[in-house]
């Protein structure tokens, strides 16, 4: 595992962007899982500008949804899908034939999770999945105590993430279940990007990075991967700092 600590929010953003593009360049049918969230919200603004500028081809990509609110429909803008089409999915001009989102209305969810799970086997993997990091260290919908051998599931949300979750809608809105890729697509993911922004995020990252590996604590499951890089601005990496390089 390896971590890079950026001066603020924008650099982190910029050079998450960047990791994007090399990802691309490396291998042109790239197969990306993104999370959505505040986190990466600038990286995904400036991936569009540097695609753009850069005239990078996202046209052999493939992109599979990281999680989504269980019963929450995707034209609800504090949905995961809504987001990702709105900050990524539009301003890099991507096909709708080269996205597969959970469907969060499906009447058989288990079933979803299967057809997700047989998605991404047919795509031969996942190259780069980047996540964010939850207050309560859940990567995706992959809460405190989930099973690490999980493929997709689903997964009662825990009153962190409920709360937590507030803020991407416009009125109270009822948070029970989320459908996640599983910490088992994480770990064979073929390279994964952990991005954590400002001071709000420094004690859960330093569990993360210098407290025990446990799914009691998601994110540490990073330091299990064998190609993961940890990127940091500094506010979020402050518990850390002093151990870590910069
Ligand atoms: C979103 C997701 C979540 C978030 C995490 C951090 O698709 O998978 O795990 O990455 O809750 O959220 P933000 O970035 O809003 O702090």
């Amino acid at each position: 595992m390896e971590l890079k600590i950026y001066e603020d929010y924008e650099s982190l953003s910029m050079n998450t962007a960047s990791e994007i593009i090399a990802q691309v360049r490396r291998k042109p049918d790239s197969v990306f899982c993104l999370a959505a969230g505040d986190t990466p919200r600038l990286a995904y603004t400036r991936l569009a500008e540097l695609a753009s500028a850069q005239k990078v081809d996202f046209g052999g990509c493939s992109f599979v949804g990281l999680d989504e609110w269980l019963g929450i429909s995707p034209k609800n803008e504090g949905s995961c899908a809504y987001f990702l089409h709105h900050n990524l999915f539009s301003p890099l001009g991507i096909d709708s034939a080269q996205i597969r989102l959970f469907d969060s209305l499906a009447p058989d969810a288990v079933i979803e999770c299967r057809k997700m799970d047989e998605h991404i086997r047919h795509k031969e993997g996942i190259d780069l999945m980047l996540v964010g990091v939850g207050m309560n260290g859940h990567i995706g919908f992959n809460e405190p105590g989930v099973r690490g051998d999980l493929y997709a599931h689903i997964i009662d949300l825990d009153d962190t993430t409920r709360s937590v979750g507030q803020k991407y809608f416009k009125r109270n809105t009822r948070l029970q279940q989320g459908i996640t890729l599983g910490l088992r697509h994480f770990l064979e993911s073929r390279s994964v990007l952990v991005v954590a922004s400002g001071a709000k995020k420094a004690t859960i990252m330093r569990q993360a990075l210098e407290g025990p590996v446990t799914t009691d604590v998601p994110a540490s499951l990073v330091r299990k991967h064998s190609n993961a890089l940890v990127m940091l601005d500094r506010d979020a990496a402050g518990s850390i700092e002093k151990q870590a390089p910069r």
